[in-house]
């Protein structure tokens, strides 16, 4: 069936792209105010788009029209985030961290979780969480009235010891770090151990399509 998004509203549209692009990764950011209040949530509008220089994207909404959610006014006010991935051991946490609290409730401390000071910038890192990367602002795209696409230049990953295969060699052993994914509705989620390999085809390898 055809929906041509000119006819639908803006809640259609968002239930189409939601319930379709899946599984999502999921960035949970910290981030912070310029006073230092903390604040943590997570976004499934969120990939990798560039390896050099390494950027990732997270696309941030409003509570209200004309009201920016805390995370994407924090970085446009402070320039630091820390993305932080979800294993399905931190399913639960990262669930109650998006509880809409009002301004000021350290959301970390509600689901109880701690963190790590990070590296380069002032944000710290979820502790529980298997890979935290350490991110300064590059540019937020206005994407019309209510949202933005956050890019974020990464600085510096954290992975947990036991996910690194050969520290020099930067092998990371993906699996274990059982990360899980947005999906579709009301609270579905994606693992990612139901798993298959298909190794790229070679230009040379390939045998043409007889015409
Ligand atoms: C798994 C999951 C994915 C989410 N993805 C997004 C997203 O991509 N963009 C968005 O604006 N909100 C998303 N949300 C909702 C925010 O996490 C929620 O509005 C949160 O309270 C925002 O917090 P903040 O105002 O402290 O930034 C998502 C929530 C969950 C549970």
């Amino acid at each position: 069936m055809l929906f041509d998004f000119a006819k639908l509203a803006a809640n259609e549209c968002y239930k189409l792209l939601v319930s379709t692009i899946t599984p999502r990764p999921i960035a949970w950011v910290v981030s912070q105010d310029s006073t230092g209040i903390l604040n943590a949530a997570p976004f499934s509008f969120f990939n990798a788009f560039a390896g050099d220089p390494p950027v990732v994207g997270i696309g941030i909404g409003a509570r209200a029209p004309g009201q920016p959610k805390d995370t994407r006014a924090n970085i446009r006010e402070t320039k630091e985030f820390v993305v932080n991935l979800v294993s399905e051991e931190n399913a639960e946490a990262m669930n109650i961290s998006a509880i809409e609290f009002p301004l000021g409730v350290n959301e970390l401390a509600e689901a109880g979780l701690t963190t790590h000071s990070s590296l380069h910038i002032k944000p710290p890192r979820i502790a529980e969480s298997p890979v935290s990367m350490e991110c300064m602002l590059m540019q937020i795209v206005d994407l019309g009235e209510d949202n933005g696409l956050v890019l974020g230049r990464v600085l510096a990953m954290h992975v947990r010891d036991d996910a690194v295969m050969d520290r020099e060699k930067c092998l990371i052993d993906t699996p274990n770090l059982k990360l899980i994914g947005r999906m579709h509705g009301t609270g579905w989620y994606a693992r990612t151990s139901d798993l298959f390999q298909m190794p790229r085809i070679r230009l040379g390898d390939w045998k043409m399509h007889p015409e």
